[in-house]
């Protein structure tokens, strides 16, 4: 039987020619924004992989929307210029299908790199003044945000529409904004970090409001044929914080707004949050949303075989699965997971010389490649 995994899949007038995502992950390798080397070797990669989306890191919309020094930024015309370049290689060499995630770290930012330690910058390192809408560090030790005025929350909505801007020059097909992980939407949208009493706290119709102010800035420039999807945690697994509940009536308001996908991840508000990590932990999350809101989701964490994907694509729980760290571990996941599944291997021209049905050594190196034939 044909695998649903490998089915295409349509997002407004955008065809994916399978359901496989490379989820977002920051490379950590940019200067004040500005894509490096780096991701013109990452990005291309990625994009080889046989997936039918691959999407750009965390792109941050303004310079103190970054995580750290190194994160990637759509905020100036040398950020536009470099990102250019990156998927423009993608799609000539690759034939990519490629998204970019905008984002704001909010109370998240201002730290070191992940390999550095990923404590907080200290000021002769270059620390920034973090923002979030309450003045609540994220963990202790960690600096207080300052809890963002009326003409900052603006401010930060016109620099994601502006970014979905230059995000159009640069030629994406898709944008997806981060509303997870415990980033300026997510502290927005949680009743853990948000504690203000004006129209933007308080009752959950009040958090939701900056999120969908920005869904409702980013939708109106980015062009109706163009698809736009959100990441959000579904579950803060913490006494008081967001429920899958809660994901259900915010996906429902997305996709009034004009969204296409959800992708339902989790975590990532709370430090000390026990987080029950297992083999498809989160899939739950994505089959709950999508019956319950009739919104197309995206299923992530710990997806690992091309079985467990297959199966839930099949068994309707996501429309698309995404992964990350599978894709660092194994650049040709794709093509691989064909291979186990009986599919041909989306393999571009330039490596057709090396797959099952054309290199008899993928059959001696792979036994998984002798045994789907
Ligand atoms: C190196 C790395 C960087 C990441 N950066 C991002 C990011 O930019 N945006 C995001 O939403 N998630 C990010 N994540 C989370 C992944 O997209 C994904 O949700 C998580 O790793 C779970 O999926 P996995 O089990 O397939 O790795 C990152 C993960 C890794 C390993």
């Amino acid at each position: 039987m044909a695998s649903k995994l490998f089915s295409s899949f349509e997002l407004r007038t955008l065809a994916l020619k399978n359901r496989i995502v490379v989820s977002p992950m920051c490379q950590y390798s940019a200067n004040d924004g500005v894509a490096s080397d780096w991701h013109m070797a990452h990005v291309p990669t990625m994009a080889m992989s046989g997936a039918g989306l691959t999407m750009i890191e965390m792109t941050d919309v303004e310079p103190i929307g970054r995580i750290t020094l190194g994160c990637l930024g759509l905020y100036s015309d040398a950020c536009e210029a470099a990102l250019q370049r990156v998927v423009q290689s993608a799609k000539r060499w690759g034939g990519a299908v490629i998204g970019v995630q905008l984002a704001h770290a909010g109370r998240k930012g201002s730290t070191h790199k992940p390999w550095e330690g990923g404590a907080p910058l200290r000021p002769q390192e270059g620390a920034w003044q973090t923002v979030a809408p309450s003045a609540i560090p994220f963990a202790d030790g960690w600096p207080a945000p300052a809890a963002l005025s009326e003409g900052d929350i603006e401010r930060i909505v016109g620099a994601f529409a502006d970014a979905a801007r230059r995000a159009l020059r640069v030629g994406v097909d898709l944008i997806e904004l981060h509303g997870a992980h415990g980033y300026l939407l997510h502290q927005f949208q949680s009743p853990l970090s948000n504690k203000r009493t004006d129209k933007w706290g308080g009752s959950a119709e009040n958090r939701l409001r900056f999120p969908l102010r920005v869904v409702e800035a980013v939708r109106a420039v980015w062009p109706e044929e163009k698809p736009l999807g959100v990441r959000i945690s579904c579950h803060e697994w913490t006494d008081g914080g967001l429920t899958p509940d809660d994901a259900v009536v915010y996906a429902r308001a997305l996709q009034a707004r004009g969204v296409d996908y959800v992708c339902c991840s989790g975590g990532g508000n709370v430090a000390t949050a026990k987080i029950p990590v297992a083999p498809g932990y989160m899939v739950e999350f994505a089959a709950k949303v999508r019956r319950e809101a009739g919104i197309a989701t995206r299923a992530i964490g710990m997806i690992l075989t091309p079985q467990q994907a297959e199966t839930i694509v099949a068994d309707r729980q996501a429309d698309m699965v995404a992964l990350a760290r599978g894709f660092l571990d194994d650049p040709r996941w794709g093509w691989h997971a064909a291979e186990a599944l009986g599919e041909p291997i989306p393999a571009p021209p330039q490596y057709q010389r090396a797959t099952r049905d054309t290199w008899p050594g993928a059959k001696l190196v792979r036994p998984s490649a002798a045994a789907a034939e």
